[in-house]
């Protein structure tokens, strides 16, 4: 079915299909991410346009608010691109994505984070956006842009690192030597002056309040955390990097029972690649690898998708959402979500694909997700 055509609302989640919103249209909220507040969710994403340009924004980020996560009312663009002042970061053509909104009761401020690359830069800016605004559903205004932590090592690289001379002239990318170095800081020691580089992101509020920048850096070879300043709009300096040389885009976090999960992606552009997951007791790391979430047909492909959030699942215990877009980049508008249940075997996150599903399913499902029988040591092989 086109996207443009009226379809009618649905009570149920059908990954990979036209999701209709209230008035009948494909939702437009790509690489999106939930904020739940007073009864309600709000779903934030790229709004995207008809066509091969359709991936540049051209309008600004799309909003939507439902109470049952399956009926979604469009709120409208929340941010919008800049038309006018061509000296503007967010100027209509730049690149917006995966846009993340999280609330700071100290402010009773909405805080918007997104992946900005800046017009006709291609993805060279690798940068990260935060606007805000008193309501959830905008409007926000945007404040600035940062290349992360300038000047500033990660927590958990050994001093020595920071001394290391390296001459990269001859080095060549994807060798074991070129991979050594990248896991010996080569990227952040080229990028220390001006910060780091932050793509693919998405941020965490831990219990305590304290949130967390998640970002594919250095190349986008390894991801690192990020505390965030109390107010959320700017970082502490304090951060540390996760599966150095890894290769992983596409973060998305949970923490279930005092411990945190990770699911990426591999790297392969619009391409669907094999999920990754991991597992730690501080958000900081040290990380353990726990392998493809996915099983099933099409497990390798994480069934043709690439992750951008896991939902919380209000009201209920230990019930999570894995969302996902199935990208169509000759078309993005037309762009699919993937969403399933998460389902917890012993320490390790499963994803089987759902045909058709309800948030009932996490109710007759409860065996598959049992409590921790006490805390066991997770295994070995640590990431940093
Ligand atoms: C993969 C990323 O996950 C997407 O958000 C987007 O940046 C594309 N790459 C661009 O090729």
């Amino acid at each position: 079915m086109a996207q443009n055509k009226k379809a009618s609302a649905t009570t149920t989640i059908k990954s990979g299909e036209i999701w209709p919103d209230t008035e009948g249209k494909h939702i437009n909220a790509h690489g999106g991410g939930i904020l739940y507040y007073k009864g309600t969710y709000y779903w934030f994403g790229e709004h995207k346009t008809e066509g091969r340009r359709g991936n540049s924004t051209l309008f600004g980020v799309g909003a939507y608010s439902s109470k049952d996560l399956t009926s979604w009312k469009n709120e409208g663009i929340v941010l919008k691109v800049e038309e006018a002042d061509s000296t503007s970061e967010i100027i209509k053509g730049c690149v917006i994505e995966r846009p993340k909104v999280v609330y700071n009761a100290r402010t009773k401020k909405f805080v918007m984070w997104f992946h900005l690359e800046l017009k006709g830069k291609g993805y060279e800016a690798a940068r990260t956006g935060v606007a805000t605004s008193d309501n959830p559903t905008g409007p926000y205004t945007y404040l600035k842009s940062y290349r992360p932590n300038a000047g500033i090592w990660p927590v958990n690289v050994p001093a020595d690192l920071k001394e290391k001379q390296v001459d990269a002239t001859n080095l060549k990318w994807w060798t074991p030597e070129w991979t050594k170095e990248v896991k010996d800081g080569l990227f952040i020691r080229r990028d220390l002056e001006q910060g780091q580089m932050s793509r693919d992101m998405t941020v965490f509020v831990d219990d305590d309040g304290k949130a967390y920048h998640i970002h594919s850096s250095e190349e986008n070879l390894t991801l690192h955390i990020s505390e965030l300043s109390n107010d959320y709009l700017s970082f502490t300096g304090k951060w540390s990097v996760l599966a150095p040389a890894g290769h992983n885009e596409a973060p998305a976090i949970c923490k279930r029972k005092g411990r945190y999960y990770m699911i990426t992606s591999g790297c392969t552009g619009w391409d669907p690649n094999a999920a990754r997951s991991f597992v730690a007791e501080s958000v900081m790391g040290p990380w353990t690898a726990l392998g493809n979430p996915c099983v099933g047909e099409r497990a390798n492909l994480t069934f043709e998708s690439q992750g951008t959030y896991i939902l919380p699942v209000q009201g209920k215990k230990d019930a999570f959402i894995f969302m996902a877009d199935r990208w169509r980049p000759k078309n993005p508008i037309d762009g699919r979500y993937v969403w399933l249940p998460i389902i917890f075997e012993e320490d390790k996150p499963v994803l089987k694909w759902q045909e058709e599903w309800s948030l009932e399913f996490f109710d007759k499902n409860k065996k598959q997700n049992p409590p921790l029988q006490g805390k066991r040591k997770l295994p070995l092989g640590k990431l940093p």
